[in-house]
C-alpha cells in the first residue's frame, strides 16, 4: 500500500515514543532521554534508551533499534501496515485509503495464512484422535515429550487423501487456495479429484519468524506401521511443502521463532540437520537449535542466523555453532556450508563447526550419551579458520618448496573470497602464521631426525628445563638477551625467524618478556604485508604505546651497542642476521649449561633414574651444540 511519508511523519509527530513504550514497560527519565528495561530481552538493569526528540529507541543490550512504527511491529509482531493501522487509531488519524491491488494481495495472503493455520490445527487434532493412538505412541517411544508435541504443534496426516480437503472446504477455502498453499495436489489423472499432499505422515509445521505456520514437513511412519509396500516404490522419509507465496525453503529455518526468543535470553544458535534434532536439542535445554529444511544452508539462512544473535552478544564473540555428523558426508556438508559462508564473513560474524562421532545425529547422540556429552562436543567446536586450514592442508606431503607454495596459494585464494577487507586481511595473517609455524616445525623435524639419526623422538622444540633466575651470575646472559632484543627492534624483519627461538630462553620474571610478547604481537599484525612494512620506527612506536618506554630506552643504549655493533640500526641485513644468530646460539649454550647444573643438582638430591637420564640428555645436547658451533655439523 502506498502510505505517504507525510502520513508516517504525522504519526511519529503526534505520538510520544516514550509514552507508547511506557504502556508496556516502566520508563524513567534520564536527562534528555528515557531509560527502561528492554522489552525485547531479559535484563535487570536498564540498557534500553528512548530519545523522544530524535524519535527512536535503542537497546545497548540486544541492539533492538527503531522508531514508533518499528516498536509496534517488533513488540506486537505486526506487519508494517498492521502497525500503522494500530498507531493511526492511537494518534487519532484516519488511515489513507489503500491502493486496491495492495489490498487484494494483503487479503489474499491473509487467506493463505488462515488456511495453513486451519490445516495445522486439523493435523494436531488428528494426532490426538484415539484411532491414531499408535502414531502418538510411536512419537513418545522416540523420546518426544508431550510438551514438545504441543509447543512444536506436531500433528498427523491420515492416509485418507480427501479428509483435509473436505474439512477446509466446509470452512470456505477453495481447492485453488489449498493447491497454492501446498497442501493439496492437483490430480494428474483426467477429471481426477485433487488430493492431500501429506498422507499417513507425522507432520512438523514450519513457522516463520513471527511464529505463523507457513509450511509442513511430513515424516513417514516406520515400516511396521505402514501398509505393505506396493511395487518397488520406496516413499521418501521426509517430504516438505513446495515453495508457496508464504514459504521459501531457502529463506527459513525450522525452529526460527523459538530460537529468536531463546537467543534474546542468551542461548547460542545451534544448526542441526533435521526436525527431530531440533526437538531433541530443545528437550535438552538447548533452545537455540534450528535446522534448514532438507537442503544445504543458503546465503539467506546464514544471514538470518547471524541476525538472530543480539548485537551486544555478537560483539562479545557469540557465533552460531554448525553441527555435523562426523562421517565423510558430514565433512562434505561442512565444506559446502563453508563455501557459502566464506564470502559473507564480516567483523564479529563467523561460525563454529562441531562434528559428532560417526553415525550419530544430535537426536541419537543426546539419547545415547546425554546432554553434558553433547554440550562438550559443542564446546570443542572448531573455529572456521582452523577448519579451512585442515581442509586445505589435507593429507598431502609438503616437503618441497613447490608443494608449499601450492598450499600457500590455495589458502590465499580462500581468503581472497572474503568480501570484507578487514576479515580478509586477518585470514591472510592467520594463514601466514599457520604456514610459518607448520613449515618451521616440519623442517625442524627433518633437521632433527637428520642430525640425531632416525630416533624419531623429541621432535618438538625443546623447552629448557629451567629458566635462569636473574642474579649477578647471569649478568652476562642478561646482556646477551638485551643485545638480541635490540637487534630485533632495529631489524624487525628478523622477528619471525628468530624470536620464537629466543623467547623460551628469557627468564620468566624478566621484564624483557613484555617486549618480546609485544613484538611478536606486532609482527603477527603485520603479516600479509610486504617486508617493508616491518619498519623499526613503527615497532618502536608500538612498544612505546604498550608502555615499554623505559625498557626500550635501556635496550637501545650505547652500553648495549658497545658489545655488538651488529645490533645497531646502521648494520647491514646480513650482518644483523649473522650476529643475532650467533648471539642466540651463545644464549642457548649458556642455557644448556645452566640446565646441566640444575639437573646435576637434582640428581644429587634425589638420585632417581629419571634425574640421571636428564643429566645425560642435557649433556648430550650440550655436546651436540658444541659440535655444531665448532663447524662439523651434519657431515
Ligand atoms: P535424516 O534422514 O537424518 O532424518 O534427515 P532424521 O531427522 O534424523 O529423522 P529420524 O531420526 O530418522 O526419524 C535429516 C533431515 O533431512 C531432511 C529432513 O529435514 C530431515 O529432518 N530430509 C531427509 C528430507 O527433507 N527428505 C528426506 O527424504 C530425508
Ligand atoms: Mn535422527
Amino acid at each position: 500500500m502506498s502510505i505517504s511519508p507525510r502520513f508516517l511523519d504525522d504519526i511519529r509527530g503526534r505520538l510520544t515514543l516514550s509514552e507508547v513504550i511506557g504502556k508496556h514497560v516502566k520508563v524513567t527519565r534520564a536527562g534528555r532521554e528515557h531509560k527502561a528495561c528492554c522489552p525485547f530481552h531479559k535484563e535487570k538493569t536498564p540498557s534500553f534508551t528512548i530519545n523522544d526528540q530524535k524519535q527512536f529507541y535503542h537497546c545497548f543490550g540486544c541492539g533492538a533499534h527503531g522508531d514508533v512504527i518499528g516498536f509496534r511491529m517488533q513488540h506486537d509482531n505486526l506487519s508494517f501496515v498492521e502497525a500503522i493501522e494500530s498507531l493511526s487509531a492511537q494518534a487519532g488519524l484516519k488511515m489513507p485509503t489503500p491502493d486496491p491491488a495492495f489490498v487484494q494481495k494483503e487479503q489474499h495472503d491473509k487467506g493463505v495464512y488462515e488456511l495453513v493455520e486451519e490445516a495445522s490445527k486439523w493435523f494436531q487434532t488428528q494426532l490426538s484422535e484415539t484411532s491414531h493412538k499408535d502414531v502418538l505412541e510411536y512419537m513418545v517411544k522416540r523420546g518426544i515429550r508431550h510438551s514438545s508435541i504441543e509447543s512444536f504443534r506436531i500433528g498427523y496426516a491420515p492416509p485418507d487423501g480427501q479428509a483435509l480437503r473436505s474439512f477446509l472446504r466446509e470452512r470456505g477455502f477453495s481447492d485453488q487456495q489449498m493447491i497454492e498453499a501446498g497442501i493439496l495436489r492437483a490430480s494428474n489423472k483426467e477429471k481426477g479429484e485433487p488430493y492431500s499432499f501429506f498422507r499417513d505422515r507425522v507432520i512438523f509445521p514450519v513457522a516463520d519468524r513471527r511464529g505463523r505456520v507457513v509450511a509442513f514437513g511430513g515424516r513417514v511412519l516406520p515400516e511396521n506401521m505402514r501398509p505393505p509396500q506396493q511395487g518397488d516404490f520406496v516413499p521418501p522419509k521426509y517430504i516438505n511443502s513446495s515453495d508457496t507465496p508464504l514459504f521459501h525453503k531457502g529463506r527459513m529455518l525450522f525452529g526460527e521463532s523459538h530460537a529468536r526468543q531463546a537467543t534474546r535470553d542468551g542461548h547460542t544458535p545451534i544448526v542441526v540437520e533435521g526436525y527431530l534434532d531440533v526437538i531433541a536439542c530443545h528437550q535438552a535445554g538447548l533452545q537455540g537449535a534450528i535446522a534448514p529444511l532438507g537442503t544445504a544452508m543458503t546465503e539467506d539462512q546464514i544471514m538470518l542466523l547471524w541476525g538472530i544473535i543480539p548485537a551486544a552478544d555478537k560483539e562479545e564473540g557469540k557465533v552460531p555453532v554448525l553441527c555435523f555428523d562426523g562421517d565423510n558426508a558430514g565433512r562434505r556438508a561442512a565444506e559446502r556450508a563453508c563455501e557459502r559462508i566464506i564470502p559473507l564473513l564480516k567483523p564479529n560474524h563467523s561460525v563454529l563447526l562441531a562434528f559428532l562421532p560417526e553415525g550419530e545425529d544430535p537426536d541419537s547422540f543426546l539419547k545415547s550419551r546425554g546432554k553434558q556429552a553433547f554440550v562438550d562436543q559443542l564446546k570443542n567446536a572448531q573455529a572456521l579458520s582452523d577448519f579451512i586450514w585442515d581442509m586445505t592442508l589435507g593429507a598431502h606431503d609438503y616437503s618441497t618448496p613447490e608443494s608449499r607454495a601450492g598450499l600457500e596459494k590455495r589458502l590465499y585464494q580462500v581468503a581472497g573470497r572474503i568480501q570484507d577487507e578487514s576479515v580478509q586481511h586477518h585470514y591472510r595473517s592467520v594463514f601466514k602464521s599457520k604456514l610459518w609455524e607448520y613449515f618451521r616445525r616440519s623442517s625442524q623435524n627433518s633437521a632433527q631426525s637428520f642430525s640425531r639419526g632416525k630416533s624419531g623422538k623429541n621432535l618438538e622444540r625443546r623447552i629448557p628445563l629451567s629458566r635462569p633466575a636473574l642474579s649477578k651470575e647471569n649478568n652476562a646472559q642478561d646482556m646477551n638477551l638485551s643485545i638480541a632484543l635490540a637487534t630485533l627492534i632495529n631489524h624487525p624483519f628478523l622477528i619471525q625467524e628468530m624470536l620464537e627461538r629466543l623467547e623460551p630462553l628469557m627468564p620468566l620474571e624478566s621484564k624483557m618478556l613484555g617486549i618480546s610478547d609485544s613484538m611478536l604481537e606486532w609482527s603477527h599484525e603485520k603479516e600479509g604485508f610486504s617486508e617493508n612494512s616491518l619498519d623499526s620506527e613503527a615497532l618502536k612506536y608500538h612498544l612505546n604505546q604498550a608502555g615499554l618506554e623505559s625498557l626500550l630506552e635501556n635496550l637501545l643504549h650505547a652500553r648495549v651497542y658497545a658489545h655488538a655493533s651488529f645490533a645497531q640500526v646502521s648494520a647491514s641485513e646480513e650482518k644483523a642476521r649473522q650476529g643475532l644468530n650467533e648471539m642466540i646460539g651463545r644464549i642457548e649454550s649458556a642455557q644448556l649449561e645452566n640446565d646441566l647444573k640444575v639437573a646435576q643438582q637434582e640428581l644429587r638430591e634425589t638420585f632417581s633414574p629419571e634425574s640421571e637420564a636428564r643429566v645425560m640428555e642435557v649433556r648430550r645436547l650440550l655436546e651436540e651444540r658444541q659440535r655444531i658451533l665448532s663447524g662439523d655439523q651434519v657431515a
